[in-house]
């Protein structure tokens, strides 16, 4: 008998454990390669993380995007694919699935969430008009801007001080909002568009008050607004546990009351509704609807599959309900919120509070004697994954990209790296890896030296960029 009886994990932390609302039928299994073969793999991948080689990673936690589980129930969807070409079953299982859960009437199924923002944007913008949005995200922005618009952020100011600890980061400042539209005149705008949550700000949610208070703005000037609602059911979680009056409201009703207040919505499929390949574009407006079904033919394929196999709409059918299920989306977010404890309580600076879908490292305070023209958030990626193989992602100043009209490069306030969750893939054991290793590259911060970019791609950068050790 020892003096202290054996610990949970959470106790150990002061906190009560909690478990995933699953089990694990089927296991996929991981390596870990050496340090000097990761020290190979990151020269041949230019230091960027997304020329690594999965075979080379021991923990992915690149994107949360269609890395995703697929529960029994998809995989059996996926045996029931009608692949006919025109009006597949799977085609009106999806459009009721969207329908009921999202509330939008007239659905465009896309191969993923480009391919809807590549419609949107042709249709919806004309060339030399504005488009405001919550921060940005690095897809959404640069199809806006390959269509003829100017982006402009309104996001409130909080969102860009990772200390904030603001509940609703995501919120539009309507004030800014207010002035760009007084400024260029409301037909000048294209629409708005928001994001909930909002990826570039560290997953910071959107409160229903205040998009009930867009919707009263933009009705005044006659502007419309499209949702971008890839992770919008973790944003249903913030509003359930943290604005008055949803505590008791189940996540598919909130979801439904926030898409209500937009004009239309768009998703990459791939996060929140558990599949690994989907997207849709959905709007109440028949005759913007028209346009988009009649755009889809060309850049995706006929309107009742827009790119997709039937297996794939079928298990994006069956994923968007069980994506909204309460205890679902409290363990997704919760395991995030699991990491986000542990690096805090080891002092690691990372975005407050939590968002939803990851954990934003702040490279600029981890790495603060590197200036923002060397990586600091790449290099921190970088590390990471020559430290124990796990891959992260950089969004700071690679993906922010650069100024169209100067050339120079956009020097944003967050510099951030972002360890991105994938659902219902990793357990608690490999968030305590991840916290470990994270926490040994912060230890030995002031050896890093921070990277130059020796190959720059013109689009996207981040995806393609190569870096060399300075
Ligand atoms: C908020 C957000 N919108 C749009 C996209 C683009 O979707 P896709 O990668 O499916 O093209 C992403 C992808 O990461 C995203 O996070």
């Amino acid at each position: 008998m020892t003096d202290h009886p054996p610990q949970t994990m959470g106790q150990q932390f002061g906190r009560r454990s909690w478990a995933e609302p699953w089990k694990i039928k089927m296991v996929e299994p991981l390596t870990v390669i050496s340090r000097e073969g990761r020290r190979k793999a990151l020269i041949d991948a230019g230091y960027n993380t997304f020329l690594l080689r999965s075979e080379d990673v021991y923990i992915d936690l690149l994107t949360d995007s269609g890395t995703s589980a697929m529960s029994d129930r998809q995989w059996a969807g996926m045996m029931l694919g009608d692949e006919a070409y025109a009006g597949s079953r799977n085609f009106y299982h999806l459009e009721n699935a969207i329908q009921t859960y999202y509330g939008y009437r007239h659905i465009v199924p896309t191969h993923q969430g480009r391919g809807a923002e590549h419609l949107l944007s042709r249709v919806a913008i004309e060339p030399g008009q504005w488009v405001a949005g919550n921060m940005y995200f690095t897809t959404t922005r640069l199809h806006q801007e390959l269509a003829g618009a100017t982006f402009v952020d309104v996001i409130i100011d909080e969102a860009h001080d990772p200390t904030n600890l603001h509940p609703f980061k995501g919120d539009v400042n309507l004030v800014k909002l207010e002035a760009l539209i007084q400024r260029v005149g409301a037909e000048k705008v294209a629409y708005v568009s928001l994001a909930g949550t909002v990826n570039m700000a560290g997953g910071q949610p959107v409160s229903m008050a205040n998009v009930k208070a867009l919707r009263e703005l933009c009705d005044r000037y006659g502007i419309k607004i499209y949702l971008d609602c890839t992770r919008m059911v973790e944003n249903a979680l913030f509003i359930q546990e943290r604005e008055e009056g949803y505590a008791s409201r189940s996540i598919a009703e909130i979801l439904r009351e926030f898409c209500g207040y937009t004009d239309g919505g768009w998703i990459s499929a791939k996060k929140d509704s558990l599949v690994n390949i989907g997207g849709w574009l959905a709007v109440n407006d028949w005759t913007l609807f028209e346009e988009l079904r009649n755009q889809v033919v060309i850049f995706e394929g006929l309107h009742t599959y827009g790119g997709l196999a039937g297996r794939d709409m079928e298990a994006m059918a069956i994923g968007i309900v069980e994506s909204v299920q309460d205890d679902h989306v409290r363990s997704r977010v919760g395991q995030v919120r699991y990491l986000g404890e542990l690096l805090t309580d080891w002092g690691i600076p990372i975005v407050q509070p939590v968002g939803g879908h990851a954990i934003f490292l702040d490279a600029r305070r981890f790495y603060a004697h590197l200036p923002q023209d060397r990586f600091p958030a790449q290099t921190l990626a970088a590390e990471l994954y020559l430290d124990s193989g796990i891959r992260s992602m950089e969004r700071g100043i690679v993906s922010a990209g650069r100024d169209a009209k100067t050339g120079d490069h956009y020097y944003p306030k967050l510099e951030l790296t972002r360890l991105t969750i994938p659902r219902r893939v990793y357990t608690q054991a490999h968030m305590d890896v991840t916290a470990e290793a994270v926490k040994a590259v912060f230890d030995a911060r002031e050896q890093a030296r921070g990277l130059k970019m020796v190959y720059e791609p013109k689009y996207l950068r981040f995806f393609q960029a190569r870096f060399e050790p300075l």
